[in-house]
């Protein structure tokens, strides 16, 4: 999505090879109206498919999917993040290990709140190596919903998330696909 990538490059910060900067618009001060291009976006490339309900992960996640869901015009369900694993028969839990900020964590989804009727698209702000959408996966396969795929904001394409998940099957689309950054620029994958 060109505005997207013209985003990046004017406002982001490579930090290193590895981290992209984008507080100033996704990760904490939020651009509303290309929030709202992006959902859009999310709204065309998953047209075919049967949507009932929008899972993402807290926080940067939230409005990006907030955004997507006005246009399927269903509810967004967000995973929290616990450090202690709340053993509780009303939740589902799914242990993600975060390579970037090197921890486990517990992602919690309440049980009412996703049923083997959903049909639950995946909207989140990076894809990195993927443990965060693997763990949502998780979640919703221990619901017994169908997993109809994921958009994504921003995927490092030089870390092995994405390719992993598209070997095996599903539906991944990346509004910006980063192939190499340096602070000499960004390249982009087309
Ligand atoms: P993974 O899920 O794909 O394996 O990624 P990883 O564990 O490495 O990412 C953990 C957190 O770091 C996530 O946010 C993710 O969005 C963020 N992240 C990963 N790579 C980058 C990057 O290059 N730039 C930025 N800005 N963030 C990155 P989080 O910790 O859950 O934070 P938040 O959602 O509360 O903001």
């Amino acid at each position: 999505m060109k505005l997207l990538e013209d985003k990046i490059i004017s406002d982001g910060q490579v930090v290193s090879s590895e981290i992209l900067k984008v507080a100033s618009f996704l990760n904490h001060q939020i651009d509303i109206e290309l929030l709202d291009k992006m959902g859009e976006e999310f709204a065309r490339l998953f047209k075919d498919k049967k949507v009932t309900k929008i899972l993402t992960i807290e926080a940067s996640g939230i409005a990006i999917a907030c955004a997507t869901a006005r246009f399927f015009h269903v509810p967004v369900v967000f995973a929290k993040k616990n450090r202690s694993r709340n053993i509780n028969d009303d939740v589902y839990c799914s242990d993600i290990f975060s390579f970037t900020h090197e921890e486990t964590y517990h992602a919690i989804v309440t049980k009412k709140f996703l049923t083997k009727d959903d049909h639950v698209l995946i909207i989140d702000d990076f894809l990195a190596n993927g443990a965060a959408i693997k763990g949502l996966i998780d979640i919703i396969s221990q619901s017994g919903a169908e997993f109809v795929g994921a958009g994504i904001a921003i995927e490092k394409g030089f870390q092995a998330g994405g390719k992993e998940l598209r070997e095996k099957g599903y539906k991944i689309e990346s509004l910006a696909i980063i192939e190499s950054m340096s602070k000499d620029g960004i390249t982009f994958r087309h």
